[in-house]
C-alpha cells in the first residue's frame, strides 16, 4: 500500500484543492463578546495560527440562541454575526489557507442559553441525574426548524467569506443526542430505530448542502464530524457499529469529508467508506513523524493541541522543516508568544470550574503545567 504524505495535495469533491493534509481542528476560544461577537483575542489567535493548518476551523458556533454551551463562544444565528465573522474569515486565511465555520447547537447541554434565555431543547424530556433542569422537548416541526438553522448559519458563512462549514455531529451536541438512544426516546420521525435517530443528522447534511450548492456554487467544503462511541454509565448509549452504519448513511450523502475525533476504529471506518468521501482522523499527536503514520488508514488528520503549541505546523511541513516543529512549550516566553485568549487559559487551567472543559483533559496536563506560568497573577508572584 502507498502511504499518503503529509506534505502531498489533496482534492476535494466540490473543488478545493489543499497542498498538505493537515487540518487544524474546532477549538472554543472563549474569546468573543457575552453576546457571541467576534472579538479582537479572537482574531489575534486564529490570525497567529493561519500557518498552521491548509484548513482552519472557527470554534464551536451557535447556529441558534437556545444552542449556547459555552460562554463567550461565537454565534452565527443571525446576519448581526456577519461583520465579525467576516473579518475572521480574512484573518484565517491570509496565508491562502482555507477556513470552515463550525456550525452546531447544543441542545440539552446548552447552560449558556438556560442562563440568558431560561430554558433549553432537545429530543426528549429525559431525567438525568447529571442534569438537574428541565429539557423541553422539541415538537417535530422545531426540529425542522433547527434543521433550518443549520442551512441559515450556513448561508451566513458564505456571506462572511468562509470556504464552507463543518457540521458539529460530535461530541454530546444535539446532533449527537438526537443519534444517542441514551437522550432520544422519541418515537416520531426523528426517534425510534437506529435508522430514524439518524434523520436529523441526515437532514441537516441535506440542508446544509442545499444552501452550499446556491450560495457557493463550486469549490467549497461541507464536512461532518463525530464521536464513534458513547456510552453512559447505566450502558445506555451507542457503538461502533451503529456509528459505521451512521457513516455508511453520510458517505452517500456527497459530502467533502467525513471526521472521526477518536483513532481507535480509522481502519474500521476507511473501510466503510471506501473512498467516497475524504476521511480525516484526530490522531491526538504533536510530532510530524506521530501525525504522518495515523495516514495508514485516513486521508487527513485534524489536530487541536498540536496548533496550540505550534502555530507553524503545516508551513514547517510544506517547507520540509518537519525536524523543527515544536511539540512541547519549554518556556515562559514561549507560552506567552502563543496568543491563547485569556478565558481560553483560566478555563482550561481549572478543570473544576463551572464549564466543562474539553473530553480528554488529561491530555492537557503537561502543557498547562507550562501555560500556568503565563498565567498574568503568577507572573506578578
Ligand atoms: C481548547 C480546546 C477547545 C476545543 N473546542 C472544540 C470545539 O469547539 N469543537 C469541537 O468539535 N472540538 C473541540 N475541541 C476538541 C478538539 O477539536 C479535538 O477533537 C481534541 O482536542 C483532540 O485533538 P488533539 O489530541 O489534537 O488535541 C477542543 C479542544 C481543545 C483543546
Amino acid at each position: 500500500m502507498i502511504m499518503r504524505k503529509l506534505n502531498s495535495p489533496l482534492a476535494f469533491r466540490h473543488g478545493i484543492e489543499i497542498p498538505n493534509r493537515v487540518m487544524m481542528a474546532p477549538m472554543t476560544s472563549k474569546a468573543a463578546s457575552w453576546e457571541g461577537h467576534i472579538v479582537d483575542e479572537d482574531l489575534a489567535f486564529f490570525g497567529h495560527r493561519s500557518k498552521a493548518a491548509s484548513i482552519l476551523v472557527t470554534v464551536a458556533t451557535a447556529v441558534s440562541k437556545y444552542g449556547e454551551k459555552f460562554s463567550f463562544q461565537m454565534s452565527i444565528y443571525d446576519d448581526s454575526f456577519i461583520p465579525g465573522m467576516r473579518q475572521l474569515a480574512e484573518r484565517m486565511k491570509r496565508h491562502g489557507n482555507k477556513a470552515l465555520v463550525q456550525i452546531y447547537h447544543s441542545g440539552l447541554r446548552s447552560v449558556v442559553s438556560l442562563e440568558k434565555h431560561g430554558r433549553v431543547f432537545g429530543p426528549s424530556n429525559v431525567k438525568f441525574g447529571e442534569i438537574p433542569y428541565e429539557i423541553t422537548e422539541l415538537t417535530e416541526d422545531e426540529v425542522w426548524d433547527v434543521v433550518r438553522m443549520f442551512g441559515d448559519a450556513t448561508r451566513r458563512a458564505y456571506l462572511a467569506g468562509f470556504d464552507g462549514v463543518e457540521i458539529h455531529g460530535a461530541y454530546s451536541h444535539l446532533i449527537q443526542q438526537f443519534f444517542s438512544p441514551y437522550s432520544n426516546k422519541r418515537t416520531d420521525f426523528f426517534g425510534g430505530t437506529l435508522k430514524k435517530r439518524m434523520n436529523f443528522a441526515l437532514a441537516i447534511v441535506d440542508e446544509v448542502q442545499k444552501v452550499a450548492r446556491d450560495c457557493w456554487g463550486d469549490n467549497y467544503i461541507v464536512g461532518y464530524r463525530l464521536t464513534e462511541e458513547k456510552r453512559h454509565a447505566n450502558g445506555d448509549g451507542y457503538g461502533i457499529e451503529e456509528t459505521l452504519q451512521l457513516i455508511d448513511a453520510l458517505a452517500g450523502k456527497e459530502l467533502d469529508y467525513i471526521q472521526a475525533c477518536d483513532n481507535s476504529f480509522n481502519e474500521a471506518i476507511y473501510n466503510t467508506i471506501k473512498g467516497r468521501t475524504v476521511f480525516i482522523t484526530v490522531p491526538h499527536t504533536f510530532s510530524a513523524s506521530d501525525t504522518q503514520k495515523e495516514l495508514e488508514h485516513a486521508d487527513m488528520v485534524s489536530l487541536a493541541r498540536a496548533c496550540l503549541i505550534e502555530p507553524e505546523f503545516a508551513d514547517k511541513i510544506n517547507e520540509g522543516r518537519e525536524s523543527e516543529i515544536i511539540t512541547a512549550i519549554t518556556s515562559t516566553a514561549m507560552a506567552e508568544s502563543l496568543q491563547w485568549p485569556h478565558r481560553m487559559i483560566e478555563w482550561l487551567l481549572d478543570p473544576n470550574g463551572s464549564e466543562e472543559v474539553p473530553e480528554g483533559i488529561e491530555y492537557f496536563a503537561p502543557l498547562l503545567e507550562r501555560v500556568k506560568f503565563s498565567h498574568p497573577q503568577e507572573i506578578q508572584s
